[in-house]
This record gives C-alpha cells, sequence and structure tokens, in this order.
C-alpha cells in the first residue's frame, strides 16, 4: 500500500490572530480524510548567516527542513509587507535551499494570500520568483488571492463562500497535481559518505526522482522504513559492509527495491533509469 499523501502548511505571518494562518487552516479542513497536514514553525528560526550554517544547521532548522523533505507537497500562505513575503518566510526558504538536500526541489506547492487591496498579489508574484530559483513545482492555477482578508472574516471564522470555494478549488488541483508528482517521480534512497557528492547526486536526481540523501546507515535505514522507496542508490564510497547490511534491511522492508551500485554521480540517472524505466 502507498504511503498517505502529506502536506505541510507553511505561514509567512508570525502572529497568533494572522488571516493567512487562518486561511491554511481552513484549506485544512477541506483535505480529504486520507491526506495528512501538518504546519511549520519557522518563527524561531535563527536569522540566515552563513557562518552559522557552517557549524551545522540550528535544531529548528533541521525541523523545518525534515518537515519539508517529509512532505510530498508545500502549501503556503503569504501575508504581503511593502509589496513582497515577509522576511520571516524568506528567512526560512534561505535555510530550507541549502544543500545537502535541498528540501524545495521539484516538490509540488501551492500558493494561498490575503491582503489589503490587492490581495497578496505582489507577495504572491515574489514568492513564485523565489521558489523558481528553488525549482519547486508551484501550482499555476487556481489562483487564491484575498483582497480585504479581514472582510472575509466574521469573528476569527472565514464566512466568504467566494473565499471557500477558491480554496475548495485550490485544494483539488493541489492533490491532483501532487498526485502526478508521485506518479512520475518515483521516490529513491541515496546513501553515500561525503556531503559535496551528495548535494551534486540530488540535485541531478531531482527532476526525475524523489531523492533523500542519507550520509548514515541509520538515517538510510529510516528513510527506506519511511519512504518505501523504488530504488536505493550506494554510493561508491560506502563501505562494502554497510551497502550489505543496508541492502539487506530494504529487501526485508521493501522487497521490491532495487539497490543500485554507483561509481560516479554521472552514471547514477543511466543506471536508475535502466533499473526502474
Ligand atoms: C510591515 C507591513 C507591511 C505591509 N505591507 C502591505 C503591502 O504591501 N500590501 C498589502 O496588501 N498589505 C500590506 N500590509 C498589510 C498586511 O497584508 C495585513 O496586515 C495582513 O493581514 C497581514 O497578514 P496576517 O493577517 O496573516 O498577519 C502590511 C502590513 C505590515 C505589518
Amino acid at each position: 500500500m502507498s504511503r498517505p499523501l502529506s502536506i505541510l502548511g507553511i505561514s509567512g505571518s508570525l502572529r497568533r490572530d494572522s488571516y493567512n494562518t487562518a486561511l491554511l487552516r481552513a484549506a485544512r479542513t477541506l483535505l480529504p480524510e486520507q491526506v495528512t497536514f501538518s504546519t511549520a514553525e519557522i518563527g524561531d528560526l535563527p536569522l540566515y548567516n552563513r557562518d552559522v550554517e557552517a557549524r551545522g544547521f540550528p535544531p529548528a532548522v533541521l525541523r523545518l527542513r525534515r518537515a519539508m523533505q517529509e512532505a510530498d507537497g508545500i502549501l503556503f500562505a503569504t501575508p504581503e509587507y511593502n509589496w513582497s513575503i515577509t522576511g520571516a518566510l524568506k528567512n526560512a526558504i534561505d535555510w530550507a535551499s541549502r544543500p545537502p538536500q535541498a528540501p524545495l526541489d521539484y516538490i509540488p506547492a501551492a500558493l494561498i494570500s490575503g491582503g489589503g487591496r490587492s490581495g497578496g498579489a505582489r507577495s504572491q508574484a515574489h514568492l513564485r520568483e523565489v521558489l523558481a530559483h528553488n525549482r519547486t513545482q508551484v501550482l499555476e492555477e487556481p489562483e487564491v488571492l484575498v483582497p480585504r482578508v479581514w472582510e472575509a472574516f466574521t469573528d476569527g471564522v472565514l464566512t466568504s463562500e467566494q473565499v471557500w470555494d477558491d480554496l475548495r478549488a485550490l485544494v483539488g488541483a493541489f492533490i491532483d497535481q501532487i498526485d502526478r508528482d508521485r506518479a512520475q517521480r518515483p521516490t529513491v534512497v541515496v546513501l553515500g559518505r561525503h556531503g559535496d557528492i551528495m548535494a551534486r547526486t540530488l540535485h541531478l536526481l531531482a527532476a526525475d526522482y524523489r531523492a533523500h540523501g542519507a550520509l548514515t546507515d541509520a538515517e538510510a535505514i529510516r528513510l527506506i522504513d519511511e519512504r518505501q522507496p523504488a530504488a536505493i542508490v550506494v554510493g561508491g564510497g560506502v563501505e562494502r559492509a554497510s551497502r550489505d547490511a543496508v541492502a539487506a534491511h530494504a529487501a526485508a522492508a521493501v522487497p521490491a527495491a532495487a539497490v543500485v551500485d554507483v561509481i560516479g554521480p554521472d552514471t547514477i540517472a543511466a543506471r536508475l533509469a535502466a533499473v526502474l524505466g
């Protein structure tokens, strides 16, 4: 049986009574029962600083990146601040965009915004640009833009039928997009030992595969159990005993999964294509 489809919601607003966060909550109520939904916390992320990154991703960053990696799609609710996205959201995306695993790579995404007269149109346009740089697959239509967002709510409850209809249309189209993506990009787990080679490999594979990288055997085993991959790619630098232990685990946990041994990153795509078709 395939994994249930999972969506991660991210609101660019940190305030408790945010309309954008409320739009996200409303969208959540429209999801079919078998779809899981979780929200990511971005208010506790430090400001992006390469010196901090060089010492290792802080725990809040790791939590965000893992939540993105585990999601099949990301639903962004983006307020408009000064004709753009909020600093908090840009900061979160900056952290998420860093290798070795760039969790925004090719992941399906959809956008909602509530704002003033334009309904956050400029913020959505900017977010599309930022996400395009990350190769995120943003749903083109339908768009959900809520002008004068405060008028769509009564005592904190979404009461605009028009907005409910727009959200319903977006959720339906988004789930179709995620289903297509899951069918078109098989999940693979890549076991390697070197962060920079892993980054290149994941970048290379992202267009055709939902690739998850593991630098340790334990991480590979966790990913195999959780992601049920179609294949496990084993890098050339992995010791024979590790390769055999992970392959044995995969054979028991996901019998249909292929194990693909590779020498260099250039051969991986060809080898995978030969095995998975
Ligand atoms: C710093 C700041 C800048 C803003 N700039 C814009 C803007 O450029 N365009 C707009 O439509 N609304 C703007 N607003 C209004 C917000 O869109 C509005 O407060 C919205 O409700 C914020 O989203 P939230 O309710 O999810 O927190 C701005 C608000 C703040 C605090």
